[in-house]
Parts: C-alpha cells; sequence; structure tokens
C-alpha cells in the first residue's frame, strides 16, 4: 500500500491501521525527518522522501517500488493543504499555485500507478474530500475549486475501474475537518479491502465522528454516487 502525503496525523493513523492489518505499507513525504518520525511511531512503515508533484519522481519512485514489491494494491492518498481568506477578489494566484501542486500530487500517483489498480485483486483508491465541495465559501474558492477537481478526478478513475476492473475500487471521503476523525478514516480505509467494490466505487462518504468512540468504525452516511 502506498500512502502519498504519510507525514500528517491522518497519515501516521492509516499507516499503522494499514501495518496492523498485515499491510506492507509504503509512506512517501517530502521532509526526511518527519518521515523518520513515522517510521519511529509506526514500526514496520517502509519510507520513501519524493515530491509526489514531480512527474518524474513519481514515475522514478515507481520503477524502485515495482523492483522491489511489485506492483501496488492500494494508493491512499492524503497530501491536502490549505489556502484562502479574502473573498473571491482576494483568492490568489500564489494560494492557487499551491492547490494546484497538491492537486497534481493526486493525477500523477492515481496516474503512474492506475495499471498496478488495476491489475490487482483487489486494487483500492482512497482521497479524502471536503465538505466545501458541495458547501463552498467566497473565501475558500481556490480550496473548494481545488477539492473539487481532486473530486471529479477520483470520480473518473471510478468509471475507469468500473468499465476494466470490476475488482477495483475508488473511494472518497469527505470531511469537514479531521480533526479527531483520524482513526475513522484509518478504519474505513482499511476496511475498504472487505467491501464489495460496487458497493463503494466512485462514492462519496461523509465521514463523521463514530458514536461508540474514537477507535469505533464510523456510521458512513452515503451521501453521492
Ligand atoms: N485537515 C483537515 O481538516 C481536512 C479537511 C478536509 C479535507 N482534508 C483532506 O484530507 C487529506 C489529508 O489531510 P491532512 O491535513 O492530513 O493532510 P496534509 O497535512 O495537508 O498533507 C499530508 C502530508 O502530505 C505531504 N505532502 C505535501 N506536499 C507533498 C508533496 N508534494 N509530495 C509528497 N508529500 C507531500 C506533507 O508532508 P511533507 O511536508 O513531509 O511532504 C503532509 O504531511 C487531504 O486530501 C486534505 O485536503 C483535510
Amino acid at each position: 500500500m502506498l500512502i502519498a502525503g504519510a507525514t500528517s496525523a491522518s497519515g501516521e493513523a492509516v499507516a499503522r491501521e494499514l501495518v496492523g492489518a498485515g499491510a506492507t505499507v509504503l509512506a512517501v513525504g517530502t521532509r526526511p525527518e518527519a518521515l523518520s518520525a513515522l517510521a519511529e511511531a509506526v514500526p514496520g512503515v517502509d519510507t520513501r522522501v519524493c515530491d509526489l508533484a514531480d512527474r518524474s519522481a513519481v514515475a522514478e519512485l515507481a520503477m524502485r517500488i515495482h523492483l522491489k514489491f511489485g506492483n501496488i494494491d492500494g494508493l491512499v492518498h492524503l497530501v491536502g493543504g490549505w489556502r484562502g481568506g479574502g473573498g473571491i477578489a482576494g483568492q490568489t494566484d500564489e494560494d492557487w499555485d499551491f492547490l494546484d501542486r497538491s492537486f497534481a500530487t493526486l493525477r500523477n500517483t492515481s496516474r503512474i500507478f492506475y495499471d498496478d489498480l488495476v491489475a490487482s485483486p483487489a486494487g483500492r483508491l482512497a482521497v479524502v474530500s471536503s465538505t466545501a465541495v458541495e458547501r463552498p465559501y467566497a473565501g475558500g474558492a481556490n480550496y473548494a475549486a481545488a477539492k473539487a477537481a481532486a473530486d471529479a478526478w477520483t470520480r473518473a478513475i471510478a468509471q475507469g475501474f468500473g468499465k476494466e476492473a470490476p475488482n477495483a475500487a475508488a473511494a472518497i471521503f469527505v470531511v469537514k475537518s479531521l480533526s479527531g476523525l483520524e482513526s475513522a478514516l484509518a478504519a474505513r480505509v482499511v476496511a475498504l479491502w472487505s467491501e464489495a467494490p460496487s458497493t463503494i466505487n466512485g462514492v462519496r462518504e461523509l465521514l463523521t465522528a463514530p458514536a461508540g468512540g474514537e477507535n469505533a468504525p464510523s456510521d458512513p452516511a452515503r451521501i453521492e454516487r
């Protein structure tokens, strides 16, 4: 399993849950020191430094992964980042460039590892979207537009899987804020492998705080297909 952008709290939670489920986990980020801290916090995680916004760097990463491990079965994309403020007139090109780079990490990783997921007996792609896609604010227009692009990109992948890879699925988890939902996200990501692809492929699932405590699985509300 490849975690793209693995050094946030959500990345650590997902890495821990995947390792606990017996997966081989490759965690990717740009800061070596943050990856070392992750490897220390979650023993068993293999880390790789790579700027995932750089397509040729991702191609080289894929080559190395394929040489050492073979194809991947899962891509959990967690590169995010928020920029906003200033109403519509205050949406800056600098902020847009930052958000576009974040989107590029999804395009690059999913394009380069798409064939792995199609060939896998149970390929899974998971991304985290935002409620801002349905309810954008003027001050977060850049952010909402970038997340909408990532959302549409992932649903396009789901359509591709539906056509050519009935065993694969692309799932979109939707949150307002991830804070406090890291464990719920991690549990849902691992559960994707025990769910029928047809029930999760292209589904946008609102992730809410679990009723039964932090580590209990959430009660997902499927909000759109
Ligand atoms: N946080 C929230 O409240 C919230 C709300 C709605 C949606 N989401 C979405 O949920 C997902 C996870 O959010 P998050 O806040 O946990 O993520 P995040 O902290 O924004 O990003 C996760 C990791 O991505 C890595 N990263 C950034 N640029 C990279 C690049 N070019 N190449 C490789 N790695 C890169 C960063 O590590 P390095 O600096 O070490 O590279 C960072 O630790 C994102 O898609 C986000 O948009 C989050």
